[in-house]
């Protein structure tokens, strides 16, 4: 097995299956078997293969540098270096995937693959179908959790992000057959309920016949139930004493509670209907009931100390504790998320628990995961599972440069920044002519697939900590790198093969796929490295990497297509099947990606 210390594709990946679409992982075995023949007292070695930089090959073997180091002075022949490379070289197995090896500079052996085996691969994968080039990973189930709004608050942009970057995480592990649990940790619990509460009953002292269009604007009922809740003490003091009846379980308190949080759901699952995110609510309410006995459990372990009136956790490293019970005697955000992990860890069997959420919260999950630690309910090392991540990002601003608002001080609704974004689309496919063309219902689907894509494709596209700027101009642009273009690349290629009006599964079948021109080379070498690249955006939760495949596929597309006729040309069958491949590649990247993909233009 390819050991390794950090939490890499090899420590992941089930590695004693076949990874047929995997190129990178094959020539590792390679690699691996010449290594133990090269140097055979070093047997664990594990081989360090990427992709080539430079034009010496596809890609190359740097072990003989470190390798050097390791048996140098020792009873060995090698002279240094270059002829560790070349014994690698010499040493590996034959396999067909293989052209040509080379040694250049201080050892690194470079290797060329074979155009034929590229190619039956590309054509093998028509055939079989794309999931065949999926990652394996060794675990079974992972959580999600993100999106996560607050009931009765704003849903702001940092939910947007957490939702759109949660959701293409869960598709990357899903598409790997990984159980995912979709989790939406709703903050439904907390002292806010308190006023909310009371000023329902308050406004509306036959509560029952409360429904959202009696409370109108949610966040405005917040606004001014906290109003009231900051001037009026003996409305204060009511509130106060609502949350005990809240959290004591008294009937109607839990009925009014359950109706503002409706309220908000119903809210909450217009952006995911737009968005066509699926996510299961198990809101902050729900892991309450596990608090106390976890507390007392870590006290009993002699992790919970007492400091200033609350009971906290210590952690290393940290010169602030980690509050489980504030000095008031309640819980807090740490408590239920210490809660949820163990929840997670031991009822939902979760081998990986992922969090999305901004930067801000870094400091947190990286106090309760150390927590967690220290009980003993996930191992010490970084790159063991089960292993719970924290996936930060950035923030989405505004053309000034400042958090993203629409007017001055208001915070965005998110449906009506994702129905501009529906419009302005529409707006630009109705100035193409499409209006008179296609279907009212072709218009709004696709007006529709092109301004969600745009946005989920203009926050994926960045390292996720970096912030960005919001613009329509910009992510709505036909040029560049945006999902407008890529979308329009798909639908390109879907219309070459369907004008060369022939029939591309009977050709999937017939025909043979040759890479024979330079740009169709790079073009199936590029397709082949797919599943290295979802499982690289995978390991390391980052959906860029694969956003920057797909872009680079896009180009590599049209350089072939520039240089290389299709239709009507000798090489006609070939060049539409490596058509077809590319479509179909783009198609899931889409997928992967939340982006729904447009077949015409
Ligand atoms: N509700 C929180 C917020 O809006 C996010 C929750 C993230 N998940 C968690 N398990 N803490 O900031």
């Amino acid at each position: 097995v390819l050991a390794t210390k950090t939490l890499s594709i090899s420590t992941m990946a089930n590695t004693s299956e076949e990874n047929s679409g995997n190129l990178k992982k094959q020539l590792a075995k390679l690699f691996e078997a010449s290594l133990r023949e090269t140097v055979p007292s070093k047997h664990d070695v594990e081989p360090l293969v990427a992709a080539c930089t430079a034009k010496f090959g596809d890609y190359q073997c740097n072990n003989a540098m470190s390798l050097w180091s390791k048996i140098k002075g020792k009873n060995t022949d090698f002279k240094g270096p270059p002829a560790v490379g070349q014994a690698i070289m010499k040493n590996l197995p034959p396999s067909e995937m293989i052209e040509s090896c080379s040694v250049a500079g201080p050892g690194f052996v470079n290797v060329v693959l074979s155009k034929t085996w590229l190619a039956e691969k590309i054509q093998n994968m028509l055939v079989d179908g794309i999931d065949t080039w999926a990652p394996k990973f060794s675990i079974k189930r992972a959580v999600v959790d993100f999106s996560s709004p607050n009931i009765a608050k704003e849903m702001h942009v940092g939910h947007l992000r957490s939702t759109i970057i949660g959701d293409t995480l869960a598709r990357m592990l899903e598409f790997s057959k990984v159980d995912v649990l979709r989790r939406n940790h709703v903050g439904d619990w907390g002292t806010q309920f308190g006023m909310l509460i009371e000023f329902l009953f308050e406004k509306f002292p036959n509560f029952e016949d409360v429904n959202e269009r009696a409370i109108g604007d949610l966040q405005a009922f917040y606004k001014a139930s906290k109003q009231r809740f900051d001037t009026d003490s003996a409305f204060k003091e009511r509130a106060q004493k609502a949350v005990v009846c809240l959290q004591g379980g008294e009937p109607k308190y839990r009925q009014a509670w359950a109706q503002i949080c409706d309220i908000s759901r119903k809210e909450f699952d217009k952006v995911y209907q737009r968005l066509g995110v699926h996510l299961e609510e198990k809101g902050e309410s729900f892991y309450n009931p596990f608090i106390p006995g976890l507390i007392e459990g870590l006290s009993n372990k002699g992790l919970v100390q007492e400091s200033e009136g609350a009971r906290v956790i210590f952690i290393e490293g940290i010169n602030i504790p980690l509050i489980v019970v504030k000095s008031d005697g309640g819980y807090n955000y740490a408590s239920t998320d210490l809660a949820a992990l163990w929840y997670r860890l031991n009822e939902d069997k979760a081998e990986w628990i992922i969090y999305v959420t901004d930067v801000g919260q870094q400091q947190h999950f990286d106090m309760v995961f150390k927590a967690a630690k220290r009980a003993g309910w996930l191992p010490a090392g970084d790159c063991m599972f089960p292993k719970a991540s924290h996936v930060g990002f950035g923030l989405v601003l505004g053309d000034d440069g400042k958090r993203f608002r629409t007017r001055a001080t208001e915070v965005v609704r998110l449906v009506d920044l994702l129905d501009e974004a529906k419009t302005r689309s529409k707006a630009a496919l109705v100035e193409r002519g499409k209006a008179e063309e296609w279907t009212e219902e072709e218009l709004e689907q696709t007006a529709e697939a092109i301004g969600y894509g745009a946005i989920k494709y203009a926050d994926l596209k960045n390292n996720r900590l970096t912030n960005y700027t919001f613009n329509y101009d910009q992510m709505l642009n036909d040029k560049g790198n945006t999902a407008v273009y890529l979308l329009y690349a798909h639908a390109r290629i879907c219309s070459i093969i369907r004008k060369s009006g022939k029939d591309i599964e009977e050709l999937k079948k017939t025909g043979v796929l040759v890479l024979a021109h330079p740009d169709e080379r790079a073009l199936g070498l590029h397709l082949l490295q797919f599943a290295e690249t979802v499982e690289e955006a995978c390991t390391n939760l980052l959906p860029n990497v694969l956003c920057e495949y797909l872009y680079n596929l896009s180009e590599y597309f049209t350089k072939f297509y520039s240089n290389c006729q299709v239709v009507g040309s000798a090489e006609e069958t070939s060049r539409l099947l490596l058509c077809e491949a590319t479509a179909v590649v783009m198609r899931k990247c889409f997928f992967l990606l939340g982006i729904v993909p447009v077949y015409k233009i």
